[in-house]
């Protein structure tokens, strides 16, 4: 396994394998890597000969990437560990900030896939999905994969990846990899740290909540504000402190309507549980 942080030498090794006819698959991550990222890496390991993966902590995706403090200062960073868990990798692509935004960030060009960007998530992390559209158009530029993967557990983030790969005619086939769970049901994530063991121990109820809804739904609830009132009572007697908890239609997070049956549907939730910010979701069928 090969450790770039240039563009220049990654589209070199890249453009060697594809000439040689190989399969090249992209599995784009922010590092700090756990078992989700590494079902990713076991999916892209099966179905291309080549593995990139990329570890960039993208700043152009959190809203105070040039304060103190916050959420982009304290987010993970764990090269050395990442590299070791990596090892039947082909390569791993690791470029500074300047790398990827050699204008500055407030002067590069920006992506913007509108109207799934903005709701749900964008809604609470405004410019979030710009930021994340714009950092994997580049990185798909940089490194050209035949395929990239991307983990369900980031329902609407995949949704906008589907939607900047079809209207900006990228060459990519984008597989989406079913949710890794702790063995409590909590979705595995790096912000999953920040929580005290406390914490730690009531974090399952918004997974459980989300299997409740689903119970709801599929025994013939439509009534999103009557299912949103019972998920909001159960997080917040858990400590919780939740943004969103809606049912959607899978296929674009649109707000379900009378005609849409169950297997169309998804229950996608955030949450505050102390210092974490906890998403998760759970299709209907
Ligand atoms: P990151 O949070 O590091 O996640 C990298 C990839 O791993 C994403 O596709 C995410 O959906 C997937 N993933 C995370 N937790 C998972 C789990 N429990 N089960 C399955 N897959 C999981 O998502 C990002 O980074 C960034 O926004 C990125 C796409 C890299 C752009 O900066």
């Amino acid at each position: 396994m090969q450790i770039i942080h240039s563009v220049a030498e990654l589209r070199r090794q890249v453009g060697a394998w594809r000439a040689a006819g190989e399969r090249v698959a992209l599995v784009p991550t922010m590092g700090n890597l756990h078992a989700g990222h590494l079902k990713l890496v076991t999916r892209a390991l099966d179905c291309a000969d080549r593995v990139v993966v990329s570890i960039f902590v993208n700043p152009m995706q959190f809203s105070d990437a040039s304060g103190s403090g916050g959420d982009f200062e304290r987010y993970p960073r764990t090269l050395d560990a990442d590299c070791e868990k990596l090892a039947a990798v082909d390569l791993v692509f690791s470029p500074s900030v300047d790398e990827v935004y050699p204008n500055g960030l407030a002067a590069e060009t920006r992506v913007e896939v509108p109207g799934i960007s903005d709701i749900l998530c964008g809604e609470y992390r405004p410019g979030h999905f710009v930021g994340v559209a714009t950092v994997v158009a580049k990185l798909f530029n940089m490194a050209q994969p035949d395929v990239a993967l991307f983990g369900e557990k980031d329902f609407q983030q995949l949704l906008v990846i589907r939607r900047l790969v079809a209207d900006l005619c990228f060459p990519v086939e984008i597989i989406g990899v079913p949710t890794e769970r702790e063995a409590d049901g909590l979705a595995m994530s790096s912000r999953n740290q920040y929580l005290s063991p406390d914490e730690r121990r009531r974090a399952p109820v918004l997974y459980q909540s989300l299997q409740q809804a689903r119970q709801r739904v599929i025994a013939g609830e439509r009534d999103a504000a009557a299912i949103r009132a019972q998920a909001f009572a159960q997080l917040e007697a858990a400590g919780f402190r939740p943004e969103y908890f809606e049912v959607r239609r899978q296929r674009d997070l649109h707000i379900a309507t009378e005609s849409d049956v169950a297997e169309d549907l998804v229950i996608v939730a955030a949450a505050w549980l102390g210092e974490a910010r906890l998403i998760d979701n759970l299709v209907v069928a």
